[in-house]
Protein backbone atom coordinates (compact mmCIF):
# COMPACT_ATOMS: atom_id res chain seq x y z
CA UNK A 1 0.00 0.00 0.00
CA UNK A 2 1.44 3.28 -1.24
CA UNK A 3 2.08 5.60 1.87
CA UNK A 4 1.70 8.69 0.29
CA UNK A 5 -0.23 11.39 1.95
CA UNK A 6 -3.21 11.63 -0.64
CA UNK A 7 -3.77 8.48 -2.46
CA UNK A 8 -5.07 8.94 -6.10
CA UNK A 9 -7.32 5.84 -7.08
CA UNK A 10 -8.36 5.45 -10.46
CA UNK A 11 -12.20 4.30 -11.54
CA UNK A 12 -12.02 2.39 -14.68
CA UNK A 13 -15.53 1.45 -14.44
CA UNK A 14 -16.26 3.59 -18.01
CA UNK A 15 -13.88 1.83 -19.49
CA UNK A 16 -16.08 -0.93 -19.25
CA UNK A 17 -19.13 1.38 -20.18
CA UNK A 18 -17.26 1.92 -23.36
CA UNK A 19 -16.12 -2.00 -23.93
CA UNK A 20 -19.70 -2.72 -23.29
CA UNK A 21 -21.91 -0.10 -25.26
CA UNK A 22 -20.28 -3.06 -28.32
CA UNK A 23 -20.32 -6.20 -26.30
CA UNK A 24 -17.22 -6.94 -27.31
CA UNK A 25 -13.67 -7.13 -25.83
CA UNK A 26 -12.03 -3.60 -26.21
CA UNK A 27 -11.54 -1.32 -24.58
CA UNK A 28 -10.02 -3.79 -22.30
CA UNK A 29 -10.81 -2.17 -18.48
CA UNK A 30 -7.39 -4.41 -17.23
CA UNK A 31 -5.76 -2.72 -19.91
CA UNK A 32 -6.86 0.67 -18.19
CA UNK A 33 -5.83 -0.55 -14.91
CA UNK A 34 -2.37 -1.41 -15.59
CA UNK A 35 -1.76 1.49 -17.37
CA UNK A 36 -2.87 3.73 -15.00
CA UNK A 37 -1.17 1.76 -12.18
CA UNK A 38 2.03 2.08 -14.39
CA UNK A 39 1.14 6.39 -14.48
CA UNK A 40 0.87 6.64 -10.98
CA UNK A 41 -2.20 5.50 -9.86
CA UNK A 42 -2.40 4.54 -6.00
CA UNK A 43 -5.09 1.93 -6.23
CA UNK A 44 -7.46 0.71 -8.66
CA UNK A 45 -11.29 1.47 -7.96
CA UNK A 46 -14.32 -0.34 -9.75
CA UNK A 47 -17.50 -0.89 -9.27
CA UNK A 48 -19.74 -4.13 -9.75
CA UNK A 49 -23.29 -2.98 -10.15
CA UNK A 50 -25.67 -5.81 -9.73
CA UNK A 51 -26.84 -5.03 -13.33
CA UNK A 52 -23.08 -5.18 -14.28
CA UNK A 53 -23.89 -2.28 -16.81
CA UNK A 54 -20.21 -2.02 -17.04
CA UNK A 55 -17.69 -3.88 -14.74
CA UNK A 56 -18.39 -7.97 -14.91
CA UNK A 57 -17.32 -10.65 -13.30
CA UNK A 58 -14.36 -11.62 -15.23
CA UNK A 59 -13.26 -8.24 -14.87
CA UNK A 60 -12.77 -8.35 -11.33
CA UNK A 61 -11.18 -11.89 -11.53
CA UNK A 62 -9.31 -10.51 -13.98
CA UNK A 63 -7.83 -7.06 -12.04
CA UNK A 64 -7.22 -9.68 -8.66
CA UNK A 65 -5.21 -11.45 -10.72
CA UNK A 66 -2.97 -8.53 -12.34
CA UNK A 67 -2.97 -5.25 -10.26
CA UNK A 68 0.32 -4.71 -8.27
CA UNK A 69 -1.70 -1.80 -6.41
CA UNK A 70 -5.20 -2.23 -4.19
CA UNK A 71 -8.42 -2.74 -5.73
CA UNK A 72 -11.20 -1.01 -3.89
CA UNK A 73 -14.03 -2.80 -4.98
CA UNK A 74 -17.56 -1.03 -4.54
CA UNK A 75 -20.66 -2.73 -4.00
CA UNK A 76 -24.28 -2.35 -2.84
CA UNK A 77 -24.44 -4.35 0.46
CA UNK A 78 -26.40 -7.34 -0.74
CA UNK A 79 -25.92 -10.95 0.02
CA UNK A 80 -24.31 -11.67 -3.55
CA UNK A 81 -21.98 -9.11 -3.32
CA UNK A 82 -20.97 -10.33 -0.11
CA UNK A 83 -20.25 -13.06 -1.28
CA UNK A 84 -18.20 -12.73 -4.12
CA UNK A 85 -16.01 -9.87 -1.76
CA UNK A 86 -15.38 -13.06 0.48
CA UNK A 87 -14.35 -14.45 -2.29
CA UNK A 88 -11.63 -12.21 -3.96
CA UNK A 89 -10.77 -10.83 -0.46
CA UNK A 90 -10.19 -7.17 -2.46
CA UNK A 91 -7.78 -4.82 -0.09
CA UNK A 92 -10.96 -2.60 0.47
CA UNK A 93 -14.45 -2.81 -0.04
CA UNK A 94 -16.67 0.84 -0.04
CA UNK A 95 -20.50 0.23 0.66
CA UNK A 96 -22.25 2.51 -1.89
CA UNK A 97 -26.15 2.36 -2.25
CA UNK A 98 -27.27 1.51 -5.16
CA UNK A 99 -30.51 2.34 -7.63
CA UNK A 100 -31.00 0.32 -10.89
CA UNK A 101 -33.01 3.37 -12.63
CA UNK A 102 -29.97 6.08 -11.47
CA UNK A 103 -26.96 6.50 -13.97
CA UNK A 104 -24.56 6.94 -11.69
CA UNK A 105 -23.82 6.65 -7.24
CA UNK A 106 -26.48 9.60 -6.60
CA UNK A 107 -26.38 10.23 -3.04
CA UNK A 108 -24.45 8.36 0.07
CA UNK A 109 -25.21 5.38 1.96
CA UNK A 110 -28.19 5.42 4.14
CA UNK A 111 -26.54 3.90 7.22
CA UNK A 112 -28.32 5.96 10.29
CA UNK A 113 -31.33 4.14 9.47
CA UNK A 114 -29.81 0.90 8.37
CA UNK A 115 -27.05 0.26 11.69
CA UNK A 116 -27.54 -2.84 12.85
CA UNK A 117 -27.85 -4.33 8.96
CA UNK A 118 -25.19 -2.85 7.31
CA UNK A 119 -22.95 -3.86 11.11
CA UNK A 120 -23.95 -7.40 10.78
CA UNK A 121 -22.98 -7.09 7.17
CA UNK A 122 -19.97 -6.00 7.29
CA UNK A 123 -18.44 -8.04 10.01
CA UNK A 124 -17.38 -11.27 7.77
CA UNK A 125 -15.53 -8.40 5.00
CA UNK A 126 -14.06 -7.02 8.08
CA UNK A 127 -12.71 -10.60 9.80
CA UNK A 128 -12.25 -11.66 6.20
CA UNK A 129 -9.20 -8.72 6.39
CA UNK A 130 -10.63 -6.20 3.87
CA UNK A 131 -10.98 -2.38 5.11
CA UNK A 132 -14.77 -1.42 5.11
CA UNK A 133 -15.35 1.92 3.68
CA UNK A 134 -19.00 3.35 3.21
CA UNK A 135 -19.64 6.08 0.92
CA UNK A 136 -22.01 8.67 2.51
CA UNK A 137 -23.11 12.37 2.20
CA UNK A 138 -21.02 14.86 4.81
CA UNK A 139 -23.61 14.76 7.23
CA UNK A 140 -22.63 14.17 11.05
CA UNK A 141 -25.01 11.49 11.40
CA UNK A 142 -24.56 9.43 8.68
CA UNK A 143 -20.63 9.70 9.68
CA UNK A 144 -21.28 8.56 13.79
CA UNK A 145 -23.54 5.68 12.43
CA UNK A 146 -20.77 4.82 10.08
CA UNK A 147 -18.12 4.71 12.98
CA UNK A 148 -20.55 3.21 15.41
CA UNK A 149 -20.49 0.16 12.91
CA UNK A 150 -17.29 -0.64 12.75
CA UNK A 151 -16.20 1.05 9.17
CA UNK A 152 -12.55 1.71 9.36
CA UNK A 153 -13.26 4.11 6.16
CA UNK A 154 -15.82 6.68 5.15
CA UNK A 155 -15.61 8.35 1.57
CA UNK A 156 -17.74 11.67 1.57
CA UNK A 157 -19.44 11.97 -1.37
CA UNK A 158 -18.52 14.61 -3.37
CA UNK A 159 -21.06 15.01 -6.02
CA UNK A 160 -23.39 17.60 -4.71
CA UNK A 161 -20.31 20.45 -4.49
CA UNK A 162 -19.10 19.24 -8.11
CA UNK A 163 -22.75 19.39 -9.66
CA UNK A 164 -22.96 22.95 -8.09
CA UNK A 165 -19.40 24.00 -9.46
CA UNK A 166 -20.07 22.92 -12.67
CA UNK A 167 -23.86 24.37 -12.98
CA UNK A 168 -22.19 27.90 -11.69
CA UNK A 169 -24.06 27.85 -8.64
CA UNK A 170 -21.23 29.17 -7.03
CA UNK A 171 -22.45 30.22 -3.42
CA UNK A 172 -23.85 26.60 -3.42
CA UNK A 173 -20.37 25.14 -4.25
CA UNK A 174 -18.82 27.11 -1.47
CA UNK A 175 -21.04 25.82 1.09
CA UNK A 176 -20.92 22.01 0.06
CA UNK A 177 -17.37 22.64 -0.06
CA UNK A 178 -17.38 23.86 3.45
CA UNK A 179 -19.89 21.26 4.57
CA UNK A 180 -16.75 18.18 2.80
CA UNK A 181 -14.46 20.32 5.28
CA UNK A 182 -16.18 20.47 8.23
CA UNK A 183 -17.56 16.67 8.18
CA UNK A 184 -13.64 15.60 6.91
CA UNK A 185 -12.42 17.14 10.16
CA UNK A 186 -15.37 15.68 12.32
CA UNK A 187 -14.79 11.88 10.83
CA UNK A 188 -10.90 12.08 11.52
CA UNK A 189 -11.74 13.14 15.43
CA UNK A 190 -13.33 9.71 15.43
CA UNK A 191 -10.56 7.93 13.84
CA UNK A 192 -11.96 7.45 10.69
CA UNK A 193 -9.86 7.12 7.71
CA UNK A 194 -11.32 9.39 4.95
CA UNK A 195 -11.87 9.34 1.57
CA UNK A 196 -13.63 11.52 -1.19
CA UNK A 197 -14.57 11.19 -4.44
CA UNK A 198 -17.46 11.36 -7.28
CA UNK A 199 -17.54 13.96 -9.95
CA UNK A 200 -14.03 15.60 -9.13
CA UNK A 201 -12.29 17.25 -12.45
CA UNK A 202 -9.42 19.06 -12.94
CA UNK A 203 -11.30 22.44 -12.31
CA UNK A 204 -12.82 20.78 -8.38
CA UNK A 205 -10.03 18.71 -7.05
CA UNK A 206 -7.80 21.27 -5.28
CA UNK A 207 -10.22 22.25 -2.79
CA UNK A 208 -10.86 18.49 -1.65
CA UNK A 209 -7.23 17.84 -1.84
CA UNK A 210 -6.54 20.58 0.40
CA UNK A 211 -8.29 18.71 3.59
CA UNK A 212 -5.44 17.86 5.53
CA UNK A 213 -8.01 14.65 6.55
CA UNK A 214 -8.68 13.77 3.37
CA UNK A 215 -6.08 10.56 2.29
CA UNK A 216 -7.38 9.20 -0.88
CA UNK A 217 -9.35 10.56 -3.75
CA UNK A 218 -11.09 8.18 -6.28
CA UNK A 219 -11.64 9.78 -9.63
CA UNK A 220 -13.27 8.15 -12.74
CA UNK A 221 -15.54 9.03 -15.34
CA UNK A 222 -13.91 12.84 -16.21
CA UNK A 223 -10.34 11.01 -16.12
CA UNK A 224 -11.44 8.35 -18.33
CA UNK A 225 -13.90 11.26 -20.26
CA UNK A 226 -10.20 13.05 -20.47
CA UNK A 227 -7.96 10.22 -21.74
CA UNK A 228 -10.11 10.57 -25.13
CA UNK A 229 -7.79 13.85 -25.82
CA UNK A 230 -4.58 13.35 -24.03
CA UNK A 231 -4.77 9.69 -23.28
CA UNK A 232 -4.88 8.04 -19.62
CA UNK A 233 -1.21 8.46 -18.29
CA UNK A 234 -0.72 11.95 -19.12
CA UNK A 235 -4.72 12.50 -17.60
CA UNK A 236 -3.57 11.12 -14.70
CA UNK A 237 -0.23 12.77 -14.22
CA UNK A 238 -2.08 15.93 -14.38
CA UNK A 239 -4.73 15.10 -11.91
CA UNK A 240 -1.54 13.79 -9.46
CA UNK A 241 -0.05 17.26 -10.35
CA UNK A 242 -3.13 19.14 -9.78
CA UNK A 243 -3.57 17.43 -6.13
CA UNK A 244 0.24 17.52 -5.17
CA UNK A 245 -0.33 21.40 -5.81
CA UNK A 246 -2.81 21.52 -3.30
CA UNK A 247 -1.69 19.67 -0.69
CA UNK A 248 1.60 21.32 -0.83
N1 LIG B 1 -16.34 6.98 -5.34
C1 LIG B 1 -17.48 6.25 -5.35
C2 LIG B 1 -17.90 5.60 -4.09
C3 LIG B 1 -18.22 6.09 -6.53
O1 LIG B 1 -19.36 5.36 -6.53
C4 LIG B 1 -17.75 6.68 -7.72
C5 LIG B 1 -18.50 6.48 -9.00
O2 LIG B 1 -18.54 5.16 -9.35
C6 LIG B 1 -16.55 7.41 -7.66
C7 LIG B 1 -15.88 7.56 -6.45
C8 LIG B 1 -15.96 8.04 -8.87
O3 LIG B 1 -16.81 9.01 -9.39
P1 LIG B 1 -16.53 9.62 -10.81
O4 LIG B 1 -16.57 8.49 -11.78
O5 LIG B 1 -17.63 10.60 -10.99
O6 LIG B 1 -15.17 10.25 -10.75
Amino acid sequence: MSDKLLRLGVNIDHVATVRNARGGAYPDPLRAAKLAEDAGADGITAHLREDRRHISDADIDGLMEVLSVPLNFEMAATPEMQKIALRHKPHAVCIVPEKREERTTEGGLEVAREENKLAHYIAPLREAGCRVSIFIAADQRQIEAAHRIGAEVIELHTGAYCDAHAEGRMDEASSELESLREMSAFAHSLGLEVHAGHGLTYDTVKPVAAFPEVRELNIGHFLIGESIFLGLTPAIAEMRRLMDEARA
